[in-house]
C-alpha cells in the first residue's frame, strides 16, 4: 500500500507473525467470543499494524479499539484505515493536521458474478468494463475503489454511503479514480466532499485502492 500513498501517510503492510500477534485487552474485547479463527488472525493482524503505524507517529502502546459504526477509533489528533484480506493486511495512518480522512482497500482479483456487479455498479460503470472484456476484473477494482471511499467518507460524515450514491471514473493508464458523490446524496449531506480522489494497484491475484483527504 505505501506505493499508493504520499509520505504523509504511514503505511504498516501485516508480515506473516502479525497475524498471530498479540491483542491488547481493550482490543481483544472487540473480537467477539465466538470468532472464527480466520476473523482472529485478519483482527489481531490489523491492530499489531496499527500500532506499529501509531508509533510512527509517536504514539505508543494506544489500543485500538472499535466504534459502534465498526470503524477503528483512532486516538486523537490520527486517523487512518485498516484493510484485510485472505492473506494480506495493511493499515494507513495520517496525523490530523496533515491528512483529514485516509482510506485503503485490498481485495482477491476475482471475477464478480452479475448481480454482484449490479448492486455495486452504476449503470455507466458497468459500461465501462463491458468495453474491457479481456480484464473481467474491472467490477472488482470498482468494488475495492468504493470500499476505499466509504472508509474516508465514514470518518469525515459519520453517515452511511451507498455503492449507487457515488460514481467512479477510472483512469486505466494513470492508476487513479476519481469518486464523484451524485447531487442527490450531497444535498442531504452538508458539508460533504464532492469528490474523492484515489490511486491503485492490479496485481495478478491482488488488487489495491488506497485514497486520502487533506483539510
Ligand atoms: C466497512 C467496509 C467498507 C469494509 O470493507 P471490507 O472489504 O468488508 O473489509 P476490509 O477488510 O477492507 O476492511 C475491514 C475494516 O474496515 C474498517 N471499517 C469498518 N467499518 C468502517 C467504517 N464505517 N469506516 C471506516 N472503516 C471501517 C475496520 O477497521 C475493518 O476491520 P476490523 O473489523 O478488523 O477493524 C464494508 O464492509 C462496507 O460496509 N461497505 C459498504 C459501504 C460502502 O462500501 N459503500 C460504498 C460507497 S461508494
Amino acid at each position: 500500500m505505501r506505493d499508493l500513498l504520499p509520505g504523509i501517510v504511514v503505511v504498516e503492510v501485516a508480515g506473516e507473525d502479525d497475524w498471530a500477534g498479540v491483542l491488547l485487552p481493550e482490543e481483544a474485547a472487540g473480537l467477539s467470543p465466538r470468532a472464527v479463527d480466520g476473523r482472529r488472525r485478519e483482527y489481531t493482524a490489523g491492530r499489531v499494524c496499527a500500532r506499529r503505524a501509531l508509533g510512527q507517529v509517536g504514539i505508543h502502546g494506544q489500543p485500538v479499539v472499535t466504534g459502534p459504526s465498526r470503524a477503528p477509533v483512532w486516538p486523537p489528533g490520527v486517523t487512518g484505515s485498516i484493510t484485510h484480506t485472505k492473506g494480506y493486511c495493511a493499515v494507513a495512518v495520517g496525523r490530523v493536521p496533515d491528512v483529514r480522512a485516509v482510506g485503503i482497500d485490498a481485495e482477491r482479483r476475482t471475477v464478480l458474478p452479475a448481480n454482484i456487479v449490479a448492486a455495486i455498479c452504476l449503470p455507466e460503470e458497468i459500461a465501462w468494463c463491458a468495453e474491457r472484456p479481456d480484464e473481467p476484473w474491472w467490477p472488482a477494482l470498482h468494488f475495492s475503489a468504493k470500499e476505499t471511499v466509504f472508509k474516508m467518507w465514514s470518518p469525515i460524515m459519520g453517515t452511511w454511503l451507498d455503492f449507487h450514491e457515488a460514481r467512479l471514473t477510472v483512469d486505466p493508464l494513470g492508476n487513479t479514480f476519481v469518486a464523484e458523490i451524485l447531487p442527490e446524496k450531497l444535498a442531504e449531506s452538508p458539508g460533504a466532499p464532492a469528490s474523492f480522489r484515489g490511486r491503485f494497484a492490479v496485481e495478478p491475484d491482488l488488487i489495491r485502492t488506497a485514497g486520502y483527504v487533506e483539510w
